[in-house]
């Protein structure tokens, strides 16, 4: 093991050791690689250890749902990039969803939520998810003595569905990723990361021109854009132009991470891709032409061995994700 990846384990342990700390001191301590500068945390929810907790046992609980049916964690799979195996989850009405969960890793990072960023906020996503309503989560989840207890403790009165949003999104907070081969080689291990990786870290900065959307230290600038996808369909789902009905926003969706991006096939808002091979291929022919495509994509060039490693340069994009933040929780009676 090198001196890197030591380091790393002390962090998370120390997140372990923060999270059973009284709330007064309490931070969320990162996996390297990730910079609490760019962290969203709105000052109307502060995380506590209580909160946290709280929020992952709604997220793992299926009376959150209208139906009792679905819960946070039926589409946002631990052990799948924390998105679904399936295209389309499956929703509260057993009905699939129109667009493919996207993954939940990192969105600390992220204020705007969705495809489209029609929530403003982790609260707002939780609060205005379509699976539930307020009057079925106060019913189900308020008639549980002890969601009532801990919701009372961490907020000061009964449980309601702002409390329920509040903690879940805490809990969706803490969902990091960091220490992946790409962050040990960029803090100066040359072996963390393999040659070919090495190769396909290049392109991606250069010829491939993926950093100009994939961006920063989550390879994502959180920003929306046309890439194509789906816009040679009879009817395209015109992505965040249904929310702020902007020109400039046809067709456009926004732009994911990439951390965790080899454990959740398919990809793209549509699962159009099914490997990160058909990703690049896809890119490498310029996207799908349509009038509004980004001017930053266009035909790549790119040879066999070449979009070869940028599949393995993205593979070394998986790291590190606390292991008890994806451990099921046990849920009251
Ligand atoms: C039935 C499946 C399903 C359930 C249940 C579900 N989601 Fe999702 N989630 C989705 C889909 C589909 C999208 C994308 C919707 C869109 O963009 O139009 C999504 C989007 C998101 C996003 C946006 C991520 C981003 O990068 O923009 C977050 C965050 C999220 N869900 C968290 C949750 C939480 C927390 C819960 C429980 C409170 C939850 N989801 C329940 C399917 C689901
Ligand atoms: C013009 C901005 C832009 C450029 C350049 C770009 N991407 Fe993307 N990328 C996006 C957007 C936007 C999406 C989501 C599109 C959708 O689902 O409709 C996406 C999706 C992806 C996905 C799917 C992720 C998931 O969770 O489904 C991968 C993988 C990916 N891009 C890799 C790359 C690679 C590799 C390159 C360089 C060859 C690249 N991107 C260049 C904006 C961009």
């Amino acid at each position: 093991m090198t001196i890197r990846a030591v380091t790393g384990l002390l962090v998370i342990l120390s997140l372990l050791v923060a999270t059973s700390a009284g709330a007064a001191e309490f931070k969320l301590k990162l996996p390297p690689g990730l910079q609490e500068q760019a962290a969203f945390i709105p000052e109307t929810n502060p995380p506590t250890p209580e909160k946290i907790a709280l929020g992952k046992q709604f997220f793992w609980d299926k009376r959150w749902s209208k139906s009792g049916t679905v819960a946070c964690v039926s589409c946002h799979q631990p052990d799948h990039g924390w998105t679904d195996p399936q295209t389309f989850s499956t929703n509260f009405e057993g009905k699939p969803t129109p667009r493919r969960a996207p993954t939940i890793v990192n969105r600390l990072f992220s204020d705007r939520q969705l495809w489209t960023g029609l929530r403003a906020s982790l609260e707002d996503q939780a609060k205005n998810d379509g699976n539930r309503s307020d009057d079925t989560v106060v019913a189900h989840l308020g008639a549980v003595p002890a969601y009532q207890a801990q919701h009372r403790q961490v907020f000061g009165r009964d449980l309601d569905a702002d409390g329920v949003a509040q903690a879940i999104a805490s809990y969706v907070r803490t969902i990091l990723s960091g220490n992946a081969p790409y962050d040990r080689f960029k803090a100066g291990d040359k072996s963390g990361m393999s040659a070919s990786a090495q190769r396909g870290l290049a392109l991606f900065e250069g010829k491939a021109g993926c950093v100009r959307c994939h961006a920063g230290f989550n390879f994502t600038d959180e920003g929306y854009r046309n890439i194509g996808v789906g816009m040679d369909q009879d009817k395209p789902d015109l992505g965040r132009f249904i929310v702020t009905k902007n020109e400039a926003d046809r067709g456009t969706f926004k732009t994911p991470t990439l951390r965790e991006v080899a454990k959740r096939s398919p990809y793209m808002h549509d699962g159009s891709e099914k490997t990160l091979a058909d990703v690049v291929a896809f890119y490498n022919k310029g996207g799908v032409k349509n009038p509004s495509l980004s001017s930053d994509v266009r035909p790549l060039g790119l040879t066999t061995p070449e979009q070869a490693d940028l599949v393995e340069f993205m593979k070394a994009l998986s790291g590190e994700i606390d292991a008890e933040v994806g451990r099921p929780p046990a849920l009251p009676k």
